[in-house]
């Protein structure tokens, strides 16, 4: 079983890396319009037009969220969603956003700046072991990093642990049917959300252990070819063209948005 440790590293790395990408390497890399990732276009002008950010889906598009909730965002990234979700809670509302990965934290906290927002947080920490009191949140939500730990069932613990009894999930994510051993052990397909992709029901079966209920998934969006190969060449932009049996995945591979609460 290799050390969960040096397999976070690894994906930190890769994210510092996209993000370098993202301004000075070639081409479009993980750009904010490549994949369908249901933000209307008012939302996505929140952030600069560097390919920073890194979603499959919009967690917030119908969360419940309201004016005064805290919200919790696993995986911030360049903070897309805390600028949504600070923009839904106001002033009376607070929105913390974790991550591991510097160059993440310092866009995100960049973004918060530019915005001139006060109600948002953005903390250094692992989603397994988050930085977060016990019951303290409304709403968990996650844009396409679940898939990237290699303690699934640590990060669903944590969710369960942070929220608030009532409290409420939204997390959009990539999941996965069969996929091949090639796929999950490259390095690079797990950076790109691929690689350690596990099945929906899988999912739903972690987040109902870890104590949440009426778990079900409100939204999917499959992904042809063509977008797995977008996919892919986040990891490859500088390393050649994906490589062309991803291809041949499509269907076996999708984003899907999960609800849920804590009773
Ligand atoms: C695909 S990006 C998504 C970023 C953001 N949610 C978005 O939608 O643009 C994945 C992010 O999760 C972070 N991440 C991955 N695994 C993590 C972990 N175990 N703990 C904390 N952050 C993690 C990475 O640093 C990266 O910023």
């Amino acid at each position: 079983m290799p050390d969960p440790r040096s397999k976070r590293d690894e994906v930190s790395r890769f994210y510092t890396g996209a993000l370098q990408r993202g301004s000075y390497c070639c081409g479009p890399a993980p750009s904010k319009s490549a994949l369908p990732a249901g933000y209307r276009p008012e939302e996505l002008d929140l952030l600069p037009d560097d390919g920073s950010s890194f979603g499959c889906g919009n967690p917030l598009a119908f969360a419940a969220v309201r004016a005064g909730h805290v919200v919790l965002d696993l995986g911030a990234g360049a903070g897309l969603d805390l600028l949504i979700a600070a923009e839904k809670v106001g002033p009376a509302g607070r929105v913390v956003g974790v991550d591991m990965t510097d160059a993440m934290i310092e866009a995100a906290r960049a973004s918060v700046t530019r915005a001139g927002l006060q109600n948002v947080e953005v903390r250094k920490g692992i989603i397994e072991e988050l930085p977060v009191e016990t019951a303290s949140v409304d709403h968990v939500i996650s844009n396409c990093v679940i898939n990237l730990s290699p303690e699934k069932e640590r990060v669903f613990a944590e969710i369960a642990r942070v929220l608030r009894p009532g409290g409420r999930i939204r997390i959009s994510d990539i999941v996965a049917e069969d996929l091949p051993e090639w796929v999950r052990a490259d390095p690079e397909l797990v950076g790109a959300c691929i690689g350690g992709a596990i099945p929906e029901a899988e999912y739903i079966a972690g987040l109902e252990r870890a104590g949440l209920v009426d778990v079900r998934v409100e939204e999917r969006l499959r992904y042809d070819a063509r977008q797995l190969e977008d996919m892919a060449g986040i990891a490859s932009c500088c390393c050649g063209g994906a490589d062309p049996r991803l291809a041949r995945l499509a269907g076996r591979i999708w984003s899907a948005t999960f609800s849920g609460r804590k009773p």
